[in-house]
């Protein structure tokens, strides 16, 4: 089966158990300044499964592209990767353990046609909060699921939330027991190294988590302690590529055709097998892909926040390619690999600028080569100097990102050979290294909370406020292009073809100020797309809207043109009334592109 054949199967199949399908959120995350990525289906969901209503209902389906920065290392086996596609339903409050296990054991033996015999499932065990998933257990067993084949895991395995196990959940956080589906690739023999015997969850390869059912039913309070949310909810994903690999009955995703055509582009192009460099192969297809998603999605290799790991995710491309061969892998070679991304997923890429995205990628693959090339003059000065190889090549790996192997290759050529005391060096330092980003970052990469709090919530109805004065100074021509949230302070870009003179900047500062002394109330209501844009509603176009949309107003609510002061389409949250702001300053005024410039506010 073709993965396109496969996405719209699920997608058609939910749809007839009354589900709407939803448009997919973008990569990276808008108003949400605690997460880089969206790395689940469900978290553009979360106010929705903390109880608000969602425009198109109750019962929801789609497939949402994601990417976890966590998984980087991982990346380098049959099953691994950076960027996915999650195929997900959500029941929100609506149905529950007894629809939601049948219809999944229908999709996948009687749709995709899965032999029975080959699917295993766990259930949450229970602990001291929660009790044991015994609905689940009976469910799977009247579904026809032998008891050898039904596993009770705890909640290090068969719990879910953004940031893992309760304990690790903060505050504010949902999560809940969840139910994983496993395949078994019968021609995969156990590897005794992860253990005496194989069960689903063992990491040799042989057992294929294909999905899993979260019960999303409980949220983290302030004190610790879990509360039930007041609804029960469903969150299921499960991912395209794994399960596309599933019915072909190959246990290497990198076999599946959302993968093969960049395989074999990077085989043709550095002249290799799969077979001889199957882990570099991985990465690179694996990279490649995430970083085109990455860039579609408005991110820029650089040395902050999504650009980094951009730039990291392209460094690891560039290094593996070097590795197998630093002659072929040009940009003419890097240009290829991303037509083939492109060409894999050509109905998800209709209006993508692919020539930039090429530019981009062979910009930077030619400041890391040059890079390289002075972290190499760096060494051999250590050489000849006689330092201690260890640390000197450890400074090439944190100054100039310079990985291990790439240099134990450069070091061959110089006739060199590490002895165990240098590996020790570097591997002492490379540690101290790890643990320290690993702090800095707990928690950004992880897809954190996603950040409703009072203050963003302020920002966010600001945001709004600052849009409509600007409308309503400079021109209707002022549309938004961007916006993004930290608990600090806004930023918004929008079109406008020059800078801001300070009194138009100071007219704008005024309008918002004189709006939020008006106490405004702020409300909001769900209807027809088609409606909300015929009664001036403004559309943000770089977002995809469903049939159904929630639409903010702040002033009179009536729809009435002039009767308010800002109506837009927009999932909030945000604040019930203006005079919750306080002052609103502008900092910054700057250019954000051609025609496109960007203001920074704070509130205080
Ligand atoms: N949220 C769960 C996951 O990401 C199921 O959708 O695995």
């Amino acid at each position: 089966m073709t993965s396109q054949e496969l996405r719209k199967k699920y997608i058609e199949f939910f749809v007839s158990k009354g589900h709407k399908e939803i448009p997919s959120a973008p990569l990276v995350p808008e108003n949400d300044p605690t997460t880089l990525f969206t790395s689940s289906g469900m978290q553009p969901l979360v106010p929705y499964l903390l109880g608000r209503a969602h425009p198109a209902g109750k019962r929801l389906v789609n497939s949402q592209p994601c990417f976890r920065a966590e998984d980087i290392e991982e990346v380098g086996d049959n099953r691994h990767t950076t960027f996915f596609e999650m195929l997900g339903n959500w029941s929100l409050g609506d149905y529950f353990k007894k629809e939601q296990l049948p219809w999944i054991w229908e999709f996948l033996t009687k749709e995709l046609g899965l032999a029975k015999e080959k699917l295993y499932v766990s259930v949450f065990e229970g602990n001291n909060d929660v009790p044991k998933d015994t609905e689940t257990y009976e469910i799977w067993k009247s579904l026809g699921l032998p008891e050898d084949h039904i596993y009770f895991y705890g909640a290090d395995k068969n719990w879910w939330s953004r940031s893992g196990s309760p304990d690790k959940m903060p505050a504010g956080e949902i999560g809940g027991p969840d139910s994983e589906i496993f395949y078994e690739f019968t021609q995969v023999e156990h590897d005794a190294k992860y253990g005496a015997k194989c069960r689903p969850n063992c990491d040799c390869g042989r057992f294929l988590e294909i999905g899993n059912s979260v019960f999303i039913q409980y949220l983290k309070r302030s004190d610790g302690k879990l509360k039930e949310l007041p609804e029960n909810n469903v969150d299921f994903g499960g991912g395209l590529e794994r399960l596309t690999a599933t019915t072909n009955n190959n246990p290497d995703i990198f076999g599946t055709d959302l993968y093969k055509p960049i395989v074999e582009k990077i085989c043709e192009g550095l002249g290799t097998s799969y077979e001889k460099n199957k882990q570099y192969i991985q990465v690179i297809a694996d990279h490649i892909k995430a970083s085109v998603f990455l860039m579609k999605d408005g991110v820029v290799p650089n040395n902050k926040l999504q650009g980094y790991v951009l730039r990291r995710l392209l460094r690891r491309v560039a290094t593996k390619a070097f590795l197998i061969d630093k002659q072929k892998s040009d940009s003419k070679f890097f240009r290829s690999l991303i037509k083939s991304v492109i060409d894999i997923y050509s109905e998800r890429f209709e209006e993508i600028n692919t020539a930039n995205i090429e530019e981009e990628v062979s910009l930077e693959i030619r400041k890391f080569r040059a890079t390289l090339e002075r972290g190499l003059q760096q060494l051999d000065k250590s050489i000849k100097d006689n330092e201690n190889l260890g640390l000197a090549v450890f400074n090439l790996f944190q100054s100039y990102g310079y990985p291990l192997e790439l240099t134990i290759e450069l070091l061959k050529e110089r006739g060199i050979k590490f002895t165990d005391f240098d590996m020790g060096q570097f591997e002492e330092g490379r540690k101290s290294h790890v643990e320290l980003s690993r702090t800095a970052s707990a928690g950004m990469f992880k897809g954190g909370l996603a950040d409703h709090s009072e203050v963003v919530t302020k920002y966010h109805t600001a945001t709004h406020l600052l849009h409509a004065a600007l409308r309503q100074i400079l021109g209707s021509h002022v549309e938004q292009k961007g916006s993004n949230l930290t608990v600090e302070r806004l930023r918004f870009d929008f079109s406008q073809p020059e800078k801001l003179k300070e009194e138009q900047l100071k007219q704008v500062e005024d309008l918002v100020n004189e709006k939020i002394k008006e106490n405004l109330p702020v409300s909001s209501e769900i209807i027809d797309k088609e409606e909300a844009l015929k009664s001036g509603a403004l559309a943000f176009f770089g977002d995809k809207y469903g049939d159904k949309v929630t639409v903010y107003t702040i002033g009179h609510p009536e729809r009435s043109e002039g009767s308010h002061f800002s109506r837009e389409i927009c999932g909030g949250p945000h604040v019930k009334n203006t005079s919750e702001l306080g002052k609103f300053t502008i900092t910054k005024e700057e250019s954000a592109g051609a025609g496109v410039r960007r203001i920074y506010a704070t509130l205080s």
